[in-house]
């Protein structure tokens, strides 16, 4: 089985003089049920464990994660689903794609496995859990 790979910052002691590097690991398996856990997992190292843009990976990228608690406010107060689930897969033509600050989730996900059921459940399960950490104001 391939082993797939994710951005991330190891330890503290990774901050050289010129400030934290990124580090690749293998990507870890996690119940696709699991939004939450999902999130902790493989997303709070750069957006934080709180959604808000504050993971110990954040000073090390060249865009900040933004702040995912605001996706509703930013949106005339709609969360944007579709546009939320896109971006994880990774295949829609915001920002967010094609450049080497947010991994490509889809693919990192089918690599793990290729069940295409399995990796919509990760998907719509962390957007549901992103919805579910919106703030109101
Ligand atoms: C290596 C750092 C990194 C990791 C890990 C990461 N992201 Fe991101 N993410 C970013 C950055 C940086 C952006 C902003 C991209 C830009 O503006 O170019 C972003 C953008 C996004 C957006 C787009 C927000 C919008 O305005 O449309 C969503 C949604 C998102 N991330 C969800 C996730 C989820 C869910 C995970 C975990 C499965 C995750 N991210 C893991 C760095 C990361």
């Amino acid at each position: 089985m391939r082993i797939a790979f994710l951005s991330i910052l190891t330890a503290a002691t990774m901050f050289a003089a010129d400030g934290p590097t990124i580090k690749q690991v293998p990507l870890k398996q996690t119940s696709p049920v699991d939004g939450k856990a999902m999130f902790s997992m493989y997303c709070a190292v750069c957006h934080g464990a709180d959604g808000k843009g504050n993971g110990p990976a954040a000073p090390a990228m060249k865009h900040s994660p933004g702040d995912l608690t605001k996706m509703t406010i930013n949106n005339k107060g709609k969360f944007p689903d579709e546009r939320i689930a896109m971006s994880i897969v990774g295949s829609s033509g915001i920002a967010a794609h094609g450049n080497d600050q947010m991994p490509i989730w889809g693919d990192l996900f089918k690599s793990v496995s290729n069940d295409n059921s399995i990796i919509r459940l990760r998907i719509s399960n962390l957007t549901d859990y992103i919805k579910s950490i919106q703030t109101k104001k």
